[in-house]
């Protein structure tokens, strides 16, 4: 679904992603660990089309179609979504009118209608219900004064609205507290499926003792340097990543 290969990007002067290769199936859960600094974050943002970036060479496709030469809008609608790890707080709009243009963007590009304004409600609704959002959040604008964990809780929010064909979810677990993190957790595994790929980037095992990923792919200098199934997340929480980290 999401295929990776030989991926050169940065900033300009600098290469961050470096020579890297990855292949995630329709389906599968791939968990990325790997040192502060490797270029995690950066890899996600090369994929979802931020603008500071810049691709050198490589190649990335999402069903086969290239996704480096398409807007980050264009991205989105063929199903691309980014949980970033520090979500942007976007004053003067609010989170409501935020959600309902972000769904009927994609509903547009499908060549769907746009939701009624009751069907819109009710989805948000549920959605918020299941991942314990408050309602009075959805008032405010997005993100303003919003704690860590309720931004990370907002961003599954809008993943579980969007529906995406490939989730990248960056650092998702970082600054939830122990019910957050369950709760997160069963939002991410609810959109589990045949037909969705994850990209689950984390430092820590208690994330994946909820999210079991299929794939487990250790990062260091701006490449995939091992890859294995879920033990390789107990191994490294076990011995850390020196043995990978020097072996490349
Ligand atoms: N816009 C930028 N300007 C300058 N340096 C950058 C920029 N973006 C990334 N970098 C640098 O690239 C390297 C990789 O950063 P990145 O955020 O991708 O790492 P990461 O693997 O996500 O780390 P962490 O685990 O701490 O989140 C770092 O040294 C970082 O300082
Ligand atoms: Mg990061």
């Amino acid at each position: 679904m999401l295929e990776i290969k030989n991926l050169v990007a940065g900033i300009p002067g600098r290469t961050i992603v470096d020579g890297l290769s990855l292949t995630v199936k329709p389906g599968e859960v791939a968990a990325i660990m790997g040192p502060n600094g490797s270029g995690k974050s950066t890899l996600s943002y090369v994929l979802a089309g931020r603008g500071d970036y810049e691709v050198t060479s490589g190649e990335a496709t999402l069903d086969g179609d290239d996704i480096l030469g398409l807007d980050p809008e264009e991205r989105a609608a063929k199903g691309l979504f980014l949980a970033f790890q520090y979500p942007v707080e976007i004053p003067g709009v609010a989170t409501m009118t935020f959600l309902k243009a972000a769904m009927n963007a994609q509903r547009k590009t499908r060549g769907e209608p746009e939701l009624s304004a009751p069907d819109f409600l009710r989805r948000v609704r549920e959605a918020a219900k299941s991942l314990s959002v408050d309602p009075e959040m959805l008032k405010r604008p997005l993100n303003v004064g919003f704690s860590g964990g309720e931004k990370k809780r907002m961003e599954i929010l809008q993943m579980a609205l969007l529906e995406p064909r490939c989730a990248i979810l960056d650092e998702t677990d970082s600054g939830l507290d122990i019910d957050a993190l369950r709760v997160v957790s069963a939002g991410v595994n609810a959109l589990r499926g045949k037909d969705r790929a994850f990209l689950v980037i984390t430092h820590y095992q208690r994330l994946l003792d909820h999210v079991r990923p299929d794939t487990v792919h250790v990062m260091s200098k701006g490449r995939i340097v091992t890859s294995g199934g879920p033990e390789l997340a107990l191994e490294l929480e076990k011995n850390g990543y020196r043995d990978h980290v020097d072996a490349a």
